[in-house]
């Protein structure tokens, strides 16, 4: 691993019971990188994911996240600060305004206290505002959460992540509810607020042109393996056709 390094996977491997839902792998990630995870659904995308944001620990194996095993992450408050998670599933708070589920990205800068006592009184307003503007939903501070669309919604969580401001932005299959225009929108939003920030991206996408127009890096799984990493613009059709190709053994049984 080098100091350039933002994510250092070394021989990791999870196991869910009798499934081997990443087989041991190797893998880095630089900082700054904008990296896109595909592969078909249970290839392991989101375990791989979990592992990142030291939600799952890897069975073998490390993963460093600048320099520093997640296993050694027991400060929330500091792991908070290196990665942060969005999800498709937006877990925001629908009867809260937006401006408690941006802040809600400050949960571990502040505790659990103060985090309280902004539900009264927002605290550091400024700083919410500023993400919302950036997500362009500064109109909506006030608006209560539920009422705004999917799309709507998922900027929302933007925000909150901006306020998180973790090094490592990671985001799993974050527009698979959208519709294709409000996808690439939210997309465009989150490489852009990435490169902007010097920030390392690694999503997982089910849109294979998302994948390709927006991101630098493509790495494709299949049966918790790495089936490909490349750059974006050498990925050819014959790649993904061999990609998302059911085995001989998934043709069976289906
Ligand atoms: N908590 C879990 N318990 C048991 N099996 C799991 C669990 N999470 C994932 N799996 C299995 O691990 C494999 C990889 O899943 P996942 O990482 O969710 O794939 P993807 O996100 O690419 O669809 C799948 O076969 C899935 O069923
Ligand atoms: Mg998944």
């Amino acid at each position: 691993m080098t100091a350039s390094d933002a994510i250092t996977i070394e021989q990791a491997a999870k196991r869910y019971g009798g499934l081997q839902a990443i087989a041991p792998m190797s893998l880095r990630i630089k900082k700054g990188e904008v990296v896109a995870l595909i592969g078909p659904s249970g290839a392991g995308k989101s375990t791989l994911l979990n592992m990142l944001a030291a939600i799952e620990l890897p069975d073998t194996g490390t993963i460093l996240l600048d320099e520093k095993t997640t296993s050694l992450y027991r400060n929330p408050k500091d792991l908070a600060k290196k990665a942060g998670i969005i999800r498709q599933q937006f877990d925001l708070v629908g009867p809260l305004p937006v401006i408690h589920n941006v802040l809600a990205g400050k949960l571990a800068d502040w505790g659990f206290w103060k985090s309280l006592w902004s539900f009264i009184f927002p605290q550091e307003k400024q700083a919410a505002m500023k993400a919302l503007e950036r997500v362009g939903l500064s109109d909506k501070i006030y608006d209560r959460t539920a009422r705004l669309s999917g799309g709507e919604q998922q900027r929302v969580a933007l925000a909150r992540l901006l306020v998180q401001n973790p090094e490592v932005i990671l985001a799993d299959e974050p527009v698979s509810s959208l519709d294709p225009a409000r996808a690439k929108d939210i997309i465009q939003i989150l490489v852009s607020l990435a490169k902007s920030e010097n920030k390392t991206l690694v999503a997982s996408l089910h849109s294979l042109d998302l994948a390709k127009m927006h991101f630098d890096r493509v790495i494709a799984l299949r049966d918790g393996q790495i089936f490909f990493d490349r750059k974006s613009d050498t990925i050819t059709t014959e790649d993904l056709t061999q990609l998302y190709q059911l085995t001989e053994q998934k043709q069976n049984a289906t």
